[in-house]
């Protein structure tokens, strides 16, 4: 039997791994995380590559949100329950106003380990190891937190699956039942997003109310599918969490449907690529603004040799100022090939700013300028722009500037909560997705 090449990786350089000071308690941990069970399955990682197949081709969105780094702290069950009530209510104003399905999904139960910049990080004068996600050390800045520690990979594990039962609670248990899009919109405060979704639910209640008369009772209204996904950095998580599909004799990563590689660790010759490559799942790939046609060929060579429909999903994350510019040269020699990955704009991570008063955020317009130039790309070279990858939370924090209850760089003093970058709130977020929507219809009617 063939071991598939899944340590072929332990022979190529990985990036951004934390400094395990104690290994025979790495490999204790790996060993244990080796003999748990599956937190997702091969069956339904093979449905989302067909839903993500059908997004390629034109006929789907993907949807695709959530914490830039979740913490154990705040898996809470009203955070995550606000966290899918912002991802569903998001989803049914893209459906509703473009009429295409929409795929939903989950930066959560597993995005617990981040890439940093600088291994080290300097407050005043000390210096101590940078926070790398929940998974790895703790954010609060002492010696004794910031060290790496495996043991918490285990509980990166335990939970990723408690926050999987609750969305899968959550999305089947009846929660996520169509008739029930005005009580997603409950506990939320006051704002002009929220009384626009508020009229748009009036219209999808009396569509129900219209099915239920004509004798429709579709399952497919009650319950929704939902999907979770993370960046696949640590391969002390991943490679332990990683399982042969008994029925088709091929591995799978059983910790997250879908799993992306960073902009920081998607070397052809990498660790990531190479391991990533040999498994089953859907893959996502960032591309940030210097990617290179020659990059995106041999990643497309490499993770999807075969073409395989739904497998590979572009994540362009190129900046408000560097879309129009460096996005085009890319989709055209992809689309010149012949190949139809999926495309998604990322239109976070290139437009980080540092406030004056010191915050890391991201401006409202520059998120949106950059979803308009992903849009102008797609539709200037005749393909189609197929999603939108986001950081966001369903509470009401201060961390993104601007939105039309405009939050200042004052408001970050008193509700940024982010351990890492900068997430759009719950309004900011369905502002965004009605702003979306406005491009998806002009997208597919032109
Ligand atoms: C992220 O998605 O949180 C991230 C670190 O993105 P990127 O790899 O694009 O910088
Ligand atoms: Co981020």
């Amino acid at each position: 039997m063939t071991d598939f090449g899944l340590d072929n990786y332990l022979k190529l350089e990985a990036k951004q791994q934390p400094t395990w000071p104690d290994q025979a308690k790495l490999e204790k941990v790996r060993d244990q995380l080796a003999k748990q069970p599956p937190l997702v399955f091969a069956g339904e990682v093979d449905t989302l590559r067909a839903r993500l197949a059908q997004a390629a081709q034109g006929n789907a969105f993907l949807l695709q949100g959530g914490d830039c780094a979740e913490t154990f702290a705040d898996a809470t069950a009203d955070r995550i329950r606000n966290r899918i009530k912002t991802v569903l209510q998001m989803a049914v104003v893209l459906m509703y106003g473009s009429s295409l399905p929409v795929i939903k999904m989950g930066r959560m139960a597993g995005q617990f380990a981040k890439p940093r910049s600088s291994d080290m990080e300097t407050r005043g004068d000390v210096t101590l190891p940078a926070y790398r996600g929940d998974a790895v050390n703790g954010y609060e800045f002492t010696s004794e937190s910031r060290e790496a520690n495996p043991e918490r990979l285990l509980q990166a594990y335990h939970t990723s699956a408690s926050t999987l039962n609750l969305i899968r609670a959550f999305t089947t248990g009846g929660f996520a039942d169509l008739r029930s899009v005005h009580e997603w919109n409950k506990g939320f405060t006051e704002n002009p997003a929220h009384k626009k979704y508020e009229s748009m639910a009036g219209d999808i209640d009396r569509a129900m109310r219209f099915m239920d008369a004509c004798g429709v009772d579709s399952e497919q209204l009650r319950a929704t599918e939902f999907f979770v996904s993370h960046e696949g950095l640590l391969m002390d998580y991943e490679r332990p969490l990683t399982r042969i599909d008994s029925r088709t004799n091929t591995p799978y990563v059983v910790s997250g449907h879908f799993i992306w590689i960073g902009e920081r660790t998607r070397q052809l010759d990498g660790a990531h690529v190479d391991f990533l490559s040999r498994v089953r799942n859907p893959l996502g790939v960032k591309l940030g603004p210097t990617t290179s046609v020659d990059d995106v060929m041999r990643l497309m060579d490499k993770l999807d040799p075969n073409r395989e429909p739904g497998r590979l999903t572009f994540i362009s994350r190129m900046g408000a100022t560097k879309i129009r510019e460096e996005l085009p040269k890319l989709v055209k020699a992809v689309r010149d090939s012949g190949a139809t990955p999926l495309w998604i704009t990322d239109p976070m991570h290139g437009n980080g700013i540092t406030t004056k008063n010191g915050y890391k955020s991201r401006r409202f317009d520059d998120v949106m300028n950059e979803v308009e130039g992903f849009f102008e790309v797609h539709r200037s070279l005749g393909t189609h722009p197929g999603g939108l990858h986001v950081e966001l939370t369903g509470d009401d924090v201060a961390e993104c500037l601007g939105g039309s209850d405009a939050i200042d760089e004052a408001s970050l003093e008193e509700r940024y909560e982010s351990v890492c970058d900068p997430r759009l709130n719950h309004m900011q977020s369905l502002e965004l997705a009605f702003l979306v929507t406005e491009q998806l219809v002009k997208s597919t009617r032109s």
